[in-house]
């Protein structure tokens, strides 16, 4: 029997481009080049798998362009960039890699966190720009993290982990909105308590976002919510563009508003919002959250082990719409 063909959109580790073709015909792209979606729409013709890192949109009209396509794997824990019910009604599969980045990503969120509410870029770039001809006793102060308000907005895995890090790590009050309420266990568990969004925004010293974003979650951090704000408060994103309006953000920023903002994520990234990039109070990442090497590698392989999963045995390991396996 002829190995099944699949693509690889993105460069990935070798390693795992190597274990995919023990069991496919593999069409890679580790030159990372950028392709069009013309490009990638030809690519995925006769191929019954893609792997994907979460910047392809795989919507109603990719599905219906490839009709082999049986199953989308996002190296990613996100998926916004998927057509879930399309997906679901062309009988295509979508798989992400949950669990795997946990740990890291939170850790992730409470370096941002760190680092805008303490000031630390900014302060770099004053060294580096041959500033800091003296100490003075008010030079980069910034606002306290243990002990303070932290306020989460979004309560999955990722937000309890940041909730346990600022709980029992650094002795932080922990308040928390999400869709649903979690039980009691596991907010004992995390130290946490529920309370309504604008009572989030209004009591969080340092506010951070782990939504996932969805046309309901779109600027659900606008003019109106960072004017709910402390105007001492830090805002830290780490959950993805478009869950905050950047150009008000900006300007709230500008105006001290609210003190500080940490981003990884953006509206339209790689692209950033150009008054993002002249105000000071703010510390911007590249996406990074989960970049360490270890989990890297785990997404990666549990994104390939999907592919094989489904393709060569029949069992996904995390799909995200299993009514397609029925
Ligand atoms: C990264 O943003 C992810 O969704 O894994």
């Amino acid at each position: 029997m002829p190995k099944p063909a699949i693509l690889v959109a993105r460069a990935v580790f070798p390693e795992v481009i190597d274990k995919l073709a023990q069991h496919f015909e593999v069409e890679h792209n580790q030159a990372d080049e950028a392709w069009s979606r013309e490009q990638l729409l030809a690519k995925l013709q006769g191929k019954a798998g893609a792997f994907t890192t979460g910047g392809e949109r795989i919507d109603a009209d990719l599905v219906r362009a490839c009709p082999q396509l049986k199953i989308v794997a996002n190296m990613a824990v996100g998926f916004n960039n998927f057509d879930l019910p399309a997906m679901t009604s062309a009988k295509v599969l979508g798989t992400n890699t949950p669990d795997v980045l946990t740990e890291t990503t939170a850790d992730f969120g409470f370096a941002l966190l760190m680092a805008t509410a303490r000031r630390v870029t900014e302060s770099e770039h004053y060294l580096r720009a041959g500033k800091w001809t003296k100490w003075s006793f008010d030079m980069f102060a910034g606002s306290d993290v243990h002990g303070a308000t932290l306020g989460i907005l979004g309560m999955g895995r990722i937000g309890q982990g940041i909730a346990r890090r600022g709980a029992h790590g650094f002795g932080m009050r922990v308040v928390y909105h999400n869709r649903s309420r979690l039980d009691a266990a596991t907010e004992a568990a995390c130290g946490a308590s529920y309370v309504s969004k604008e009572e989030l925004l209004r009591q969080a010293d340092h506010l951070v976002l782990v939504l996932p974003y969805s046309a309901a979650s779109h600027h659900a951090i606008g003019a109106a919510e960072l004017a709910q704000m402390k105007p001492t408060a830090t805002l830290v994103n780490i959950a993805r563009g478009g869950i905050v309006d950047d150009a008000a953000l900006a300007q709230a920023l500008r105006e001290r508003r609210i003190a500080a903002a940490g981003l990884d994520v953006f509206e339209g990234e790689p692209k950033v919002h150009p008054d993002l990039l002249t105000v000071p109070n703010v510390v911007l990442t590249p996406h990074i959250a989960s970049a360490t090497v270890p989990t890297r590698k785990a997404m990666a392989h549990l994104a390939a082990d999907n592919l094989i999963g489904f393709l060569v045995h029949g069992k996904p390991l995390t799909p995200l719409n299993p009514e397609v396996l029925a």
